[in-house]
């Protein structure tokens, strides 16, 4: 896999990431989401490429204790910020590092799998879909939510483009790699070959909420996969980049600072019966 399609965070990543993403655009993604998906009391319920545990966090209070609440990732950063979030109430969540191409987890073993914008960055989704699949009880069910292709994500899109003109292709293809599993006929087809069936794809859109653009886009930058490489651009180049991406996000200024609209798709289907 080519280094721009990853999404990793190194060093203080996984706390800017909780800090400015998680309240801007994936905790109220994650309410979205978890509101296409029935989920009930006593769910086994998995959260793969869990990041800092928005997913899993909001999901305790509904399964409750007779249930069951798993999250794992790849980096352990982000898993050490999910730790020192508290749980709403008092269930306990399991937290693991791990591959989604090789989860740490037995067979049959949940009632449903969710992955919140964590499938396009797996190297083998193929792998990784049925690994969701082994994981789950016959009869189980899969949700993912995937970010639509970048004409859908206005923010992506200006700070992708201002990469391209500050820094380089490869930095600014590092902006799009989120959106790279953006054609829901692709993922149809991706998830039907991990032997998944009744597959529904929905298009939502959440708004990612943010400050007046020169005080979010130092923040926000740095808690992306391109805030090293922001960090060591020159003042004046830095300052550049980021009142193009201010000037480009301008038709979303709103009172408050940015109201961003930002396009996903949300994916149900099932495990057939045994
Ligand atoms: C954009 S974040 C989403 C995190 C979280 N689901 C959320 O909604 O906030 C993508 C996550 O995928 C994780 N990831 C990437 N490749 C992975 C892999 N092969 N196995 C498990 N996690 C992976 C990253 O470490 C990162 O935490």
């Amino acid at each position: 896999m080519k280094q721009q399609e990853r999404w990793q965070l190194s060093g203080s990543g996984a706390e800017s990431y909780e800090r400015f993403q998680v309240p801007s655009v994936f905790e109220p993604l994650a309410r979205i989401f978890l509101a296409h998906v029935p989920l009930h009391p006593g769910d086994r319920m998995l959260d793969v490429a869990c990041g800092t545990g928005i997913v899993a966090r909001l999901a305790v209070p509904t399964v409750g204790i007779t249930g069951r609440v798993a999250g794992v990732d790849l980096n352990a950063g982000m898993l050490d910020v999910a730790k020192r979030q508290s749980p709403p109430d008092e269930a306990e969540i399991d937290w693991r590092q791990g591959d989604a191409a090789a989860l740490p987890f037995l067979d049959e073993s949940f009632d449903i799998v969710f992955c919140q914008q964590g499938l396009q960055f797996f190297p083998d989704k193929l792998r990784a879909l049925q690994e969701m699949r082994r994981v789950l009880a016959p009869g189980g069910r899969l949700a993912l939510c995937i970010w639509r292709t970048i004409e859908h994500s206005p923010c992506n899109l200006a700070i992708s483009t201002a990469l391209a003109r500050h820094i380089d292709a490869e930095a600014a293809a590092r902006m799009q790699a989120p959106h790279a599993l953006g054609d829901a006929t692709v993922l149809r087809t991706l998830i039907g070959d991990a032997g998944f069936g009744r597959v529904e794809i929905h298009e939502a859109t959440v708004t990612r909420r943010m400050l007046p653009p020169e005080q979010a886009i130092p923040g926000h930058l740095a808690s992306t996969p391109v805030g090293p490489d922001v960090a060591a651009l020159d003042d004046a180049t830095r300052k550049a980049l980021i009142d193009d991406i201010a000037a480009d996000l301008g038709p979303y200024r709103d009172a408050d600072g940015l109201a961003i609209p930002q396009g996903t798709h949300i994916v149900l289907a099932k495990k057939p019966d045994a």
